[in-house]
C-alpha cells in the first residue's frame, strides 16, 4: 500500500479533474483515511472520535444527543450496558419519548440516567418509524467500534437523507449499488475513483500514484479539454487506442470526462504488468462486453493499416480484433527511442494526439524536444491544435490532428 501521504498528494492532483473530488476540502478527505482506521476497528475506543468527525460534516441534532449517551459512559467501551426503552407510544404508535437508563459500573445497574429525547418531534415525517427506532437501538446496543461506527452512519442517513454521509459510507464500507438512490451520477464517479485507488494500491504491488502526479493529471486534463473544444473532431461514440497507455489513468479520464462518450478503448502498453492495474481503474467497461481493455504489447510491433490486436481473456485465452480507430493517442513519445520508425508506420489520414516533453533529466526519456516546433517537425500533422503546457519541472508539448 501506498504512503498515506502519496495519496493525499494524489486526490489533490486529482481534484484538478474531477469537480466533485475538487470540491471535497482537503482535510475532510484527509479525515476519511483517519475514519477508514476507525471503522475498521482499529484502536479501539474512538467511537467518540467519530461521532464528532460527523458533527463536523453537517448539522445533525441527534448527534448532540448521542454524545451526551456517550459522555455519560466514559469508562466503557461501548454502549453494551445502556438500556433503550421506548416512554410510549400516542394512538398512531408515534414514539413520545426514549429513556435511556445506563449502567454505570461493573454487573449492576447503579445508577439510571434519563433522557426525553423528543427529537422525534424534529422529524415530523418519521413518526411511528420503526425502521429508525430499530437503526437507533442498533447504535445504543452496538458490541464493537465497527457496529458502532456503521449503524450510526445508518441513523444519520435513514434521519437526514444526507448525501454526504451516504457518500462516506459508501467509501467507507463499499456500500452496494441498491444504496444509490440519492446520488447522482457525477458523485458516483468521483468517489468510485478514489475507491479504484484505493483498491489498486491494496492489490497490486507494481502499482504507484506516479500517474496521478500533479504533471500528469495536468497533461491529461489538458488533452481532455483540448479534445473537448474542437468541435465536430470526434464522432458521437468514438473507437479510441491509448498506445504506452501505462495503468490505464487517461481512459479513466476519457470515460469520465470526455463530452462524447467512447464506444471502445484499448490501451497498449509493453509492460504486462500495467494490464491488471489498468483493467481495474477501468473495471466497469471491462465488464461492459470489454468497452475497455488493456493489451499487453509492443506499439513498434503494430501494421496500424491492417490493425489486429489480440487482448486476452481472463482464463488467457487470446480475443483477435480488427479495427479501425478514430483516435490514437500517444502520450509517451518521450519514451520512444526510434519515434519517426513508429511514427511512419502510421497510415495518413488516421486521426491522433500526440505528447512529448523537454524532461531531459529522467532516464527513460529518450527522445525529449527542446520545443514544440521541434516536436512538430518530427511528427507533421494536418492541426488542429498544438500548444505547450508549462509544469513545475518541465513543459509538455501536444499535437492533435490528422496524420499527412
Ligand atoms: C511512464 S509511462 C507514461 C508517460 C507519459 N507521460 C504518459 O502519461 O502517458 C510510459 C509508458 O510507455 C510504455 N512503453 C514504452 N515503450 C513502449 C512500446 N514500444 N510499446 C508500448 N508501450 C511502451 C512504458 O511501458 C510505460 O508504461
Amino acid at each position: 500500500m501506498w504512503s498515506e501521504v502519496g495519496f493525499w498528494s494524489a486526490i489533490k492532483a486529482l481534484s484538478q479533474a474531477y469537480p466533485k473530488v475538487g470540491s471535497y476540502e482537503a482535510k475532510d478527505l484527509e479525515n476519511i483515511g483517519f475514519l477508514f482506521k476507525i471503522v475498521k476497528g482499529e484502536r479501539e475506543g474512538m467511537e467518540g472520535a467519530f461521532l464528532k468527525e460527523l458533527q463536523q460534516r453537517g448539522h445533525f441534532p441527534i448527534l448532540e444527543k448521542l454524545e451526551a449517551i456517550l459522555e455519560s459512559t466514559s469508562g466503557r467501551k461501548y454502549f453494551d450496558r445502556t438500556l433503550l426503552l421506548i416512554d410510549h407510544l400516542d394512538a398512531s404508535g408515534f414514539v413520545k419519548n426514549f429513556f435511556f437508563m445506563i449502567d454505570k459500573s461493573e454487573g449492576s445497574l447503579e445508577e439510571i440516567r434519563k433522557f426525553s429525547i423528543s427529537f422525534l418531534r424534529e422529524f415530523p415525517t418519521l413518526q411511528g418509524s420503526r425502521d429508525l427506532l430499530l437503526s437507533i437501538a442498533a447504535v445504543l446496543g452496538s458490541r464493537s467500534q465497527k457496529d458502532f461506527c456503521y449503524s450510526l452512519l445508518n441513523v444519520l442517513i435513514s434521519l437526514y437523507q444526507d448525501q454526504r454521509m451516504i457518500a462516506l459510507k459508501r467509501i467507507l464500507y463499499n456500500a452496494k449499488p441498491s444504496d444509490q438512490s440519492f446520488m447522482s451520477e457525477s458523485d458516483f464517479r468521483d468517489e468510485r475513483l478514489v475507491k479504484k485507488i484505493l483498491r489498486v494500491g491494496r492489490e497490486f504491488e507494481a502499482s504507484s500514484l506516479l500517474p496521478f502526479s500533479e504533471g500528469q493529471v495536468a497533461s491529461k486534463k489538458w488533452l481532455i479539454d483540448e479534445l473537448n473544444a474542437l468541435d465536430g473532431f470526434l464522432p458521437e461514440n468514438p473507437k479510441i487506442l491509448v498506445l504506452g497507455g501505462w495503468h490505464g489513468l487517461l481512459p479513466r479520464f476519457l470515460f469520465d470526462l470526455l463530452q462524447v462518450r467512447p464506444a471502445k478503448i484499448r490501451s497498449l502498453d509493453i509492460d504486462k504488468s500495467c494490464e491488471k492495474i489498468a483493467d481495474t481503474y477501468n473495471k466497469e467497461e471491462v465488464i461492459d462486453g470489454w468497452r475497455f481493455k488493456a493489451i499487453t504489447s509492443d506499439m513498434f510491433q503494430l501494421d496500424y493499416v491492417n490493425l489486429e490486436l489480440s487482448p486476452i481473456g481472463d482464463c488467457g485465452q487470446s480475443f483477435p480484433e480488427r479495427d479501425q480507430f478514430d483516435l490514437i493517442i500517444n502520450t509517451s513519445c518521450e519514451h520512444l527511442e526510434n519515434f519517426s520508425e513508429w511514427f511512419d508506420k502510421i497510415p495518413s489520414g488516421q486521426k491522433l494526439v500526440l505528447q512529448s516533453n523537454d524532461f531531459f533529466d529522467e532516464p527513460e526519456h529518450v527522445n525529449c524536444d527542446k520545443s514544440l516546433e521541434d516536436f512538430a517537425r518530427k511528427a507533421p500533422l494536418h492541426l488542429s491544435y498544438q500548444g505547450e503546457l508549462k509544469l513545475e519541472k518541465y513543459t509538455r508539448f501536444m499535437l492533435i490532428g490528422i496524420k499527412k
